[in-house]
């Protein structure tokens, strides 16, 4: 089977080991939602404490001994008082979960977009997130770039959803809540993070038969490394002379349908934007790592790294396979 393929390397900054944890939030949403972890595991706590302890209790002091009376102990029937509290105490604890809940969300959903934030919007496929930079003119796939929002420069991300086809989820537990992703609707998730380095996700929502290999990278970019990955993915995209007819066969074939290199007759849109393809750490969104003879074998058959992916078997000879490949690789 595929392992999943977390990128180590950390952008720039501060090198952390990515774990989808909740518990280690780097963004106002997430560290909200850790809060409300621990308020919800500590009530709960105290009951399972409550129960456990009079349940074992109750064992043992009532344990059956011997010289005991045989037959069945007297039988109690219906208590005002103690059905009253075990109805009235959870029913207040509900309440309670519920309103911090409600707050909770409601204090995130409702921060407005600052002047200075970053907008993106992320689009789902099966089984693939498109990530466009709507004011920078990028296109990119799977791997989300965004800078470091600190308390001396505040730099939010505002993420705006779409879905081209089915529901996902939008979900890097580190950096915010689980956010359907809807055909024929937008929903926005914000984050801030503070902490530069790699954050990883995954849709959160069944998809189809590629729904556990749909996942998400974050990279979060101390500020003038960010400017430097916006300035790379803005640049246009190679045109090495070593690799002119790779490029060629390329604009020849089916490819360019489906595919955008910016700058060539490619500028379909249904699959990833392949203008700046070897920025990134993986193809077929965590399906295996991005090198070049993956990439030849992705191109060959996607099947064979990503059973039921949407591109087609590319069926060409193995000399017009290593051509090809050998143009893809300088997409730098
Ligand atoms: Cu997309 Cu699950």
């Amino acid at each position: 089977m595929t392992v999943l393929l977390l990128p180590i390397a950390a952008a720039g900054g501060g090198a952390s080991v990515p774990t989808p944890s909740i518990f280690a939030p780097v963004s106002s949403p997430a560290l909200a939602i850790r809060e409300l972890a621990f308020l919800a595991l500590g009530i709960t706590g105290v009951i399972f404490v409550v129960v456990a302890g009079l349940t074992a209790y109750t064992l043992v002091r009532f344990r059956r001994r011997t010289g005991d009376r045989p037959g069945e102990p007297p039988q109690v029937y219906g208590s005002g008082r103690i059905e009253l509290a075990w109805t009235v105490v959870p029913f207040l604890i509900v309440v309670v979960l519920f309103l911090v809940t409600a707050r909770y969300i409601w204090e995130i959903e409702a921060r407005p977009q600052p002047a200075g934030a970053l907008e993106v919007t992320v689009v789902g496929n099966q089984w693939w997130w498109e990530i466009r930079y709507p004011k920078l003119g990028i296109v990119t796939a799977n791997e989300l770039h965004v800078p470091v929002s600190d308390a001396a420069n505040p730099t939010p991300t505002f993420i705006t959803l779409q879905s081209v086809d089915v529901i996902h989820s939008f979900w890097v537990p580190q950096l915010a809540g689980k956010m359907d992703v809807i055909p024929n609707k937008t929903n926005r998730v914000w984050i801030d993070p503070r902490t530069p380095g790699t954050y990883v996700g995954q849709c959160a929502e069944f998809c189809g038969v590629q729904h556990g290999l749909m996942l998400l990278t974050v990279v979060v970019h101390p500020r003038e490394a960010f400017e430097r990955w916006v300035a790379a993915q803005r640049a246009p995209a190679a045109d090495e002379p070593a690799a002119r007819s790779g490029r060629a066969l390329f604009a020849s074939l089916a490819c360019i349908n489906c595919h955008t290199v910016r700058g060539t007759a490619a500028n379909g849109v249904f699959g990833p934007d392949l203008t700046h393809l070897m920025t990134r750490w993986t193809i077929g969104a965590g399906a295996a790592r991005n090198t070049q003879e993956n990439l030849r074998a992705w191109v060959n058959d996607p099947a064979t790294l990503k059973e039921g992916a949407r591109m087609p078997a590319m069926k060409l000879s193995r000399s017009d396979l290593d051509t090809l490949t050998a143009y893809l690789v300088t997409l730098r």
